[in-house]
């Protein structure tokens, strides 16, 4: 069956978080969830299969302190991205990835996306690599287990995103 996405609603919140708790160790408060939501609706979105959600990404948009006079481009973040365990391998992360890094380039101008993942995460590094992620850095101990996590980045083209 196919898939399809659509921004987040806020009556997906307890699917989402859900999905968030049987994924990953990282999980939010419906407050932080609702607060994405709010500060930027078109960077949340979500996988519906037979009109049940079965992934998510939510993404944020960082301007920098000084923005306004350093003239730099605004960073996407991946805050998170999970899809339920009998939906994977069918391109879902994929599409909602895409996705969300179209739009943060259109809507919000940003020039370049970045995210951590667990160095042990071979799945998801796997994922991001295919999309020009590369690690561009190691952050000793980010997890609350002790686990490290590679930063990665893209550059975002303007017109090819
Ligand atoms: N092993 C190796 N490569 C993989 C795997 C895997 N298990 N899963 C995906 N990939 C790579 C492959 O290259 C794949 O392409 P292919 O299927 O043609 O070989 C490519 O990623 C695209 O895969 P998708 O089907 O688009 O990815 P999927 O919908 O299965 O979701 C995800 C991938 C989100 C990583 C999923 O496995 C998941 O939910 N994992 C648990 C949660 C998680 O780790 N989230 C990321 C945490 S980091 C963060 O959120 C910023
Ligand atoms: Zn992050």
């Amino acid at each position: 069956m196919a898939f399809r996405l659509r921004d987040f609603r806020p009556e997906d919140l307890e699917r989402v978080i859900y999905i968030n708790r049987t994924c990953l160790p990282e999980n939010y408060s419906s407050y932080f969830f609702m607060s994405v939501h709010k500060n930027f609706p078109d960077l949340f979105l979500v996988a519906e299969e037979d009109g049940e959600i079965v992934g998510y990404i939510m993404c944020r948009v960082e301007r920098g302190f000084l923005h306004r006079w350093s003239g730099k481009a605004p960073k996407g973040h991946v805050i998170s991205i999970a899809v339920l365990p009998e939906h994977r391998r069918k391109g879902i992360a994929t599409a909602l990835l895409k996705e969300a890094l179209a739009r943060m380039s259109e809507r919000y101008g940003a020039g370049e996306c970045y995210l951590e993942v667990r160095v042990s995460n071979t799945p998801a590094i796997s994922l991001y690599r295919k999309l020009g992620f590369e690690e561009t850095k190691v952050v000793p101990h980010y997890y609350l287990d002790g686990e490290d996590a590679y930063i990665m980045t893209k550059v975002l083209e303007r017109d090819n995103p």
